[in-house]
């Protein structure tokens, strides 16, 4: 089997096909969105939140989203594996930017690095693009711009707001950006980006008309329970279900009932 590539992630836009991406940071996750045929997985730096507990996704590092991504890349097969690029990884200068997107790629076996912005990382995009390194941009609500943005919000429905987030894609797409992360915008901007864009577009929380959909795994499954954002669809109650799961092993435990004879070696 050929595995997920750039040409056949172009060939399901141009089908008409929806793409589909789930964020995740560990192995065994990643192995069961590649038992289930998801088309990408991305180490995104919301593991700063989901995984490691923290506020915002400032705090995670390069060394972090390495770690994560090669824990990730046994667990993929021929998934199409995305990295995010942390904070300060990529904004301090260009030459410093290119050094820690070519390790990333070199060190963990990803196929893409994911740059948050528009116009200000066009020329970055530009440089990637021509050494080889396939770029996914992300635009609209962008987490780490969280504190300049005012915080979690949808971004585009005002006027200014949206010419704004429509000249970052271009700026994106001419750059040479394959594909563009649409974050928390109108369905309708998103929509009118999508039906001219070049690049593959996937939404979340930007509405049905992207190329395709990502969500975050622990999302997915219901395993993270205290925030709920509109966008977000749980096809499981997945704490519940560990909970319970939990709460049988102690009490096995604690009537004697855990681990049985069979369970025992002799
Ligand atoms: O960090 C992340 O997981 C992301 C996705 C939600 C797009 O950027």
């Amino acid at each position: 089997m050929e595995g997920i590539t750039l040409r056949s992630l172009f060939r399901k836009k141009q089908e008409g096909k929806k793409i589909t991406m789930v964020s995740t940071y560990d192995y065994l996750s990643a192995k069961l969105c590649q038992q289930a045929g998801i088309d990408c997985i991305l180490v995104g730096d919301s593991l700063g939140m989901v995984f490691q507990g923290l506020d915002t996704t400032l705090h995670v590092t390069l060394e972090d989203m390495i770690y994560h991504t090669k824990v990730v890349k046994r667990g993929a097969g021929d998934t199409f594996l995305i990295v995010d690029m942390p904070f300060m990884s990529y904004q301090v200068s260009l030459e410093e930017a290119l050094r820690n997107c070519g390790r990333v790629i070199k060190e963990t076996g990803a196929n893409a690095v994911k740059l948050e912005g528009g116009e200000e990382v066009a020329e970055l995009v530009h440089r990637l693009v021509n050494i080889g390194i396939p770029v996914v941009g992300h635009v609209g609500f962008t987490p780490q711009s969280v504190h300049a943005l005012g915080g979690y919000r949808v971004v585009g429905r005002l006027e200014e707001e949206g010419e704004k987030v429509k000249r970052d894609f271009k700026a994106l797409e001419e750059a040479g950006a394959f594909m563009v992360v649409l974050e928390s915008m109108p369905r309708a901007l998103a929509k009118e980006i999508t039906e001219t864009s070049k690049a593959i577009t996937v939404g979340i929380g930007a509405g049905p008309h992207c190329d395709g959909q990502v969500l975050v795994f622990y999302d997915l499954v219901g395993l993270v329970e205290d925030i709920k954002p509109k966008f977000v669809r749980r096809y499981l109650k997945g704490a519940e279900l560990f909970r319970n799961a939990l709460k049988k092993f102690r009490e096995e435990v604690e009537q004697g009932l855990f681990p049985s004879e069979e369970e025992s070696y002799g």
